[in-house]
């Protein structure tokens, strides 16, 4: 990534063993937070849709979504790379996805992310020769969860696994800095982090990458509708919300007026 920062982590990642920790921003006080907690990247992900926007799942989320939030999310982090997802329709052809990363680079990313290994190396190809650090997502893709039936663990067979394999070399090779695996199984994981010279950055995908990403809002408690199995939230920030607005209420019904 040309970030200076990103070029420093992901350059010696390989080499020291130094893991890449990313979680998810979508709004100014979030991405303010997080940078100042030290997370390596800030990922502005579609899924936005599911935590900021209350969508069932990404494949609502538009491009002004997109670009709304990267740029709220620009105003809170100055120092911490940033990538943003390319939401779904947005990049079926190289020239569309030149067309919408810009967008979102022009908002404040330093980076983009699509979804997609082999069949979508070409738009990969296309950012990074026009200049746009992209970020691969291969195993289970989110935007595709409607045709898939599921959030479903892949790469448990040989096939699927060389599948995703031949995924992750054809993304490397396309140029892209970093991927994503997402619920991929950690045999499969393990192989695939072995053979990249790019850094791999998991998701339920067990412990053999070279970074983890999680969605902050699983990790601190504040989508308490949905939890994905593979997290353990470490705060119950909307159980606090919620304590804090019942002990609000109650003060205020309880309020005499001074006259
Ligand atoms: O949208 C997102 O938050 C993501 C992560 C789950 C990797 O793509």
């Amino acid at each position: 990534m040309s970030h200076p920062l990103a070029a420093a982590v992901t350059s010696a990642e390989k080499a020291t063993g130094r893991r890449i920790a990313v979680l998810t921003a979508y709004d100014y006080p979030m991405a303010r937070l997080l940078e100042e907690a030290g997370v390596d990247w800030l990922l502005v992900g579609d899924s936005l849709g599911m935590v900021v926007l209350g969508y069932p799942d990404t494949t609502s989320v538009t491009l002004a979504d997109m670009r709304h939030h990267t740029a709220a999310v620009a105003r809170g982090a100055t120092r911490t790379p940033i990538i943003a997802d390319l939401p779904i329709g947005t990049y079926d052809t190289p020239k569309a996805a030149l067309e919408a990363a810009r967008t979102l680079i022009a908002a404040g990313a330093h980076a983009v992310k699509l979804e997609g290994g082999l069949s979508h190396a070409d738009r990969v190809a296309a950012l990074v020769d026009a200049g746009i650090p992209t970020m691969g997502h291969i195993g289970m893709l989110p935007q595709r969860v409607r045709e898939e039936g599921g959030y479903k663990i892949k790469g448990r067979s040989n096939e699927e696994s060389d599948a995703i394999l031949a995924d992750a070399l054809a993304l490397q090779n396309a140029g892209a800095f970093a991927l994503v695996l997402e619920l991929v199984q950690p045999q499969t994981t393990a192989r695939i982090t072995e053979s990249l010279g790019i850094p791999t950055i998991g998701i339920g995908s067990g412990p053999n990458c070279d970074g983890q990403v999680l969605v902050t809002q699983d990790l601190t408690g504040a989508f308490p509708w949905f939890r994905p199995k593979f997290v353990t939230p470490v705060a119950a920030v909307g159980e606090a919300v919620r304590e804090a607005a019942r002990s609000f209420a109650l003060d205020v019904r309880c309020q005499r007026q001074s006259r």
